[in-house]
């Protein structure tokens, strides 16, 4: 019995936060001062791997680890190693900042991760120190070979374009991974907490109008899109890499949604730009070793998912969670 919402979707990939932490403070993402969430509270790497293999079974063939920071979780190379065992996962895929992706790529290659997704909004050091507040970027881009040098395939770069900050780079970012035959995404900004350093209104940069930036260089394709999602992607002639761009404002995809997120304290949310949600740490900590209590719950979560997200730029921020919290 897969997990169907009200409105016929077929609901087969969880995004799993491991930790709202992060050793990145993105302008974008955080505010310079964040308050983190207790790690008594966070799900323990036991109660994670409950969870994931609770959606299996319901029929979830692709999770993927995000946070926060995932790679700074204590025991995080565990985690994955359970993961990858469990049976019915097709795809097991990290989203990272690529901090620590340089120390852990074999870990990772080994546990059987599929896909790695690395955030890269700038290629000039000092920028990207400005934009992540305290990221090295050598150190990102180390990550990144030591993740090639494993073998890993398709690995994406995913860039948020603010116009005053970033936007000049927009064809820098795409020859770097046409370079080094990655994919990359671009996505526009969304309002997820409220953030001080700039006016996300004032920043904002559709798809459209990237897609005119890089036109202007390379001839893009469409490709026509294979998998459910929000990226749609197009390519350049004698290149393998696909360039997607993830357009929450300007191009609604939630009616093909197929995913739904648990954040790092074990609140499952049905929607990126809504408050519906189910605690499923409640029941974990009430009812410990009960999965079906755990899967009822999960099933019964499918009629709340809400239909869409509404994000305009008027009234922001309409979600007070930041990324972190939501599980990016
Ligand atoms: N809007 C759009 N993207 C965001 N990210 C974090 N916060 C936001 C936001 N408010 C991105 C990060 C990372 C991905 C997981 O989410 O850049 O690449
Ligand atoms: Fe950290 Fe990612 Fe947020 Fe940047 S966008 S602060 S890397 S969680």
């Amino acid at each position: 019995m897969p997990l169907i919402d009200k409105f016929n979707r077929e609901i087969n990939y969880i995004r799993l936060s491991v930790t709202d932490r992060c050793d990145f403070r993105c302008v974008y993402c955080m505010a310079e001062d964040m308050t983190f969430v207790p790690r008594a509270q966070l799900l323990s790497l036991e109660e994670l791997t409950t969870v994931a293999r609770c959606f299996t079974e319901l029929g979830v063939t692709k999770i993927r680890v995000t946070g926060g920071e995932p790679l700074i979780r204590k025991d995080i190379g565990l985690l994955f190693e359970q993961l990858g065992q469990l049976p019915g996962l097709k795809e097991l895929n990290l989203s990272s900042n690529g901090s620590r992706l340089d120390q852990y790529a074999k870990t990772l290659a080994d546990a059987g991760v599929n896909r790695i997704n690395v955030s890269l909004d700038s290629l000039k050091p000092e920028r990207f120190r400005a934009l992540t507040r305290t990221g090295d970027l050598t150190q990102v881009l180390a990550g990144i070979q030591a993740a090639k040098a494993e073998g890993f395939k398709r690995i994406k770069l995913n860039v948020v374009i603010m116009k005053n900050r970033n936007a000049d780079e927009v064809l820098d970012l795409v020859n770097y991974a046409l370079e080094n035959e990655l994919d990359i995404s671009f996505i526009e900004e969304m309002p997820l907490g409220s953030i001080t350093e700039h006016d996300r209104k004032e920043e904002f940069c559709s798809s459209a109008e990237l897609r005119a930036i890089i036109l202007e260089q390379h001839a893009l394709q469409p490709l026509e899109d294979e998998s459910a999602g929000p990226s749609r992607y197009w390519n350049i002639a004698g290149h393998d890499s696909r360039i997607g761009f993830i357009s929450p404002h300007s191009e609604n995809f939630c009616s093909s949604c197929n995913r739904v997120r648990l954040t790092a304290e074990g609140l499952l949310l049905l929607c990126l730009g809504n408050e519906h949600s189910v605690d499923l740490k409640a029941i974990l900590r009430k009812h410990p070793g009960n999965d079906q209590m755990l899967k009822d719950a999960i099933v019964a979560s499918m009629d709340i998912k809400p239909e869409r997200h509404y994000f305009n730029h008027d009234d922001e921020p309409q979600i007070v969670r930041f990324m972190n919290a939501t599980g990016g």
